[in-house]
């Protein structure tokens, strides 16, 4: 499973992560509204979304899973991050992620990058892709169900975040 260098959609140009990518997805990572369904609360250190970036990128040397860049293909504007994580190439499975800047909301750029990502996720000859969002996430629920994704249960008490438990809905699609 060779992961490919660049997907480019109508739309948008998908690049392999670098590290040098971190201060642009600062703003994004230090934004209560995008990080209000993530894992962690909003970032206030650059250095932390610094040591993120990097621990990615190790884990794509490593073939652990593929992290992009989302770029606008007309003026190279940095609009965000997608990927394919936990690639287990025995079961032949992966769980896939996407977070975009606030300003590119509600255009359809997130739909765009995942269809792309998904038809390589097929390519990689994976066959099932998996999904976790947090209660509440209506906006990640929208499009995972556009894109063909079916809720497969509810994760109780899944994460720790600001001192709670939340629970997440776990979703899943076969290719
Ligand atoms: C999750 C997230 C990526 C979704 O972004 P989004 O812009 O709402 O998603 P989409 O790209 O699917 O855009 C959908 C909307 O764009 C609109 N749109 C405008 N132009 C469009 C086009 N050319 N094609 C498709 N949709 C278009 C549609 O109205 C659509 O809304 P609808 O489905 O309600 O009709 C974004 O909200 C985000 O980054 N959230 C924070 C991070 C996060 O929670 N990540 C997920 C963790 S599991």
């Amino acid at each position: 499973m060779r992961p490919p260098l660049i997907l480019e959609t109508e739309r948008l140009r998908l690049a392999p992560l670098i590290e040098a990518d971190a201060e642009r997805l600062f703003p994004m990572m230090s934004d209560a509204a995008v990080m209000a369904h993530w894992d962690i609360a909003e970032v206030d250190d650059p250095d932390l979304v610094a040591a993120i970036v990097k621990s990615q990128v190790e884990d794509m040397g490593a073939g652990k899973a593929i992290y992009w860049s989302m770029r606008t293909l007309d003026q190279g504007e940095f609009l965000g991050i997608c990927d394919l994580s936990e690639i287990d190439a025995w079961h032949k499975r992966a769980e896939v992620g996407f977070m975009l800047d606030r300003k590119a909301w509600g255009q359809g750029y997130a739909h765009e990058a995942m269809q792309a990502v998904l038809a390589q996720a097929a390519a990689m000859g994976l066959r099932r892709l998996a999904a976790r969002t947090h209660l509440g996430n209506r906006r990640s629920d929208a499009l995972l169900e556009k894109l063909g994704f079916v809720e497969e249960g509810l994760l109780r008490g899944f994460v720790e975040r600001d001192g709670e438990r939340r629970d997440c809905r776990l979703f899943g699609l076969l290719l």
